[in-house]
């Protein structure tokens, strides 16, 4: 049995969709409730490559038959991210393997670090076997959608002297420079475990770039920002992919260490979930999806107030890529 590795070429639609649907069948044995990128999002991600990101699509073939996938990208000088799926008919048998290798080869030279995502102890398993380590374990929580009638009713409202401002779409322009600043202390204190953290700068040039390529996909980006005697203390992101709205992404939320404690981030939250409801294609969402820090005690406990129920766990390993 000869396991084959070849290139997807993003423009051959076809090859993008087949590739896209191992990817996604691999990655969804033994789950409920998951999330994946819709063709439509697939296509438009990948039709027009990113500007300054180098990325890896791979197919596994035996005698023809496709039966593992790989998707890796790395900004140049951070660590790649690496997702590796086999269908469950394939596993044992050397595919994620030869995956990875092919992943390995591709990227060398653009990186020195990876990273790798499972929801299972085989996948961690392979990861390990592969000289990664466990970097950081997150609860992936959902929620159903749309919310029941008096869902936030008995949890505190915002603070007196905190404004909270919601809208979908890009950031006004007014907003932008807290946007960006907030964004990029987020990636200072977030945690990571043992990941290697890279800075990202806060740059209002990135957060126009990141918004245009979103809405070029097709997502709607719900968005909410606290500010506190005019200065930006916080904010929250919901992403919805208006092709395929049934799994809504609550994406980063970030509240200034100085105003903590205080109801912000609940506030946020509920605020941006209000507004949600606002986007028309909302009406065919089921449920809500957030990813949180297993040692994230405040974040978890907050998502729960609000009705997240854990789905299953996310490992994030990271080792060296040559
Ligand atoms: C994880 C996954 C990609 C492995 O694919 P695979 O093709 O079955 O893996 P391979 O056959 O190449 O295995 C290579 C090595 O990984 C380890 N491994 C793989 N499956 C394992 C299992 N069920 N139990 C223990 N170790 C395992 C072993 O060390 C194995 O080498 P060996 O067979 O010589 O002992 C596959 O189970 C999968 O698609 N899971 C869902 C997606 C996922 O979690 N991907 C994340 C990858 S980090």
């Amino acid at each position: 049995m000869s396991i084959h590795v070849t290139d997807v070429d993003p423009q051959n639609t076809a090859r993008l969709v087949q590739w896209n649907g191992i990817l996604r069948d691999g990655y969804s044995v033994g789950r409920q409730k998951v999330w994946s990128r819709s063709d439509d999002a697939t296509r438009l991600q990948f039709q027009k490559p990113h500007p300054t990101r180098r990325s890896v699509l791979l197919l596994a073939e035996i005698d023809g038959v496709p039966v593992g996938a790989a998707e890796a990208h790395a900004h140049p000088g951070e660590p790649a991210d690496a997702e590796i799926a086999v269908l469950d008919a394939f596993r044992r048998s050397g595919v994620a393997r030869a995956l990875l290798a092919a992943v390995r080869d591709a990227l060398r030279g653009t990186a020195t670090l990876m990273r790798t995502e499972t929801y299972s102890d085989v996948g961690v398993a392979f990861a390990r076997s592969e000289g990664l380590r466990v970097g950081v374990r997150e609860s992936r929580q959902v929620v159903d959608l749309p919310l029941s009638e008096g869902a936030f009713d008995g949890l505190p409202g915002a603070p007196s002297d905190v404004e909270v401002l919601s809208w979908v779409g890009a950031c006004p322009d007014e907003l932008l420079d807290g946007w960006a600043r907030l964004r990029s202390h987020m990636s200072d204190d977030v945690p990571m475990g043992d990941l290697t953290r890279t800075a990202l700068p806060a740059d209002v040039e990135a957060v126009r770039r990141n918004e245009e390529r979103m809405s070029e996909q097709g997502y709607a980006l719900v968005r909410s920002l606290a500010r506190v005697d005019g200065e930006a203390v916080g904010y929250t992101e919901i992403l919805l992919s208006r092709p395929d709205p049934k799994i809504v992404l609550q994406d980063d939320t970030f509240v200034e260490e100085r105003v903590r404690g205080r109801g912000i981030g609940r506030a946020l939250k509920i605020a941006n979930l209000r507004r949600l409801e606002s986007v028309p294609e909302s009406a065919g969402s089921l449920f809500l999806q957030t990813y949180t820090a297993l040692t994230n005690e405040p974040m978890l406990a907050l998502n729960r107030s609000i009705g997240f129920e854990e789905a299953d766990v996310l490992t994030v390993l990271e080792g060296p890529l040559g």
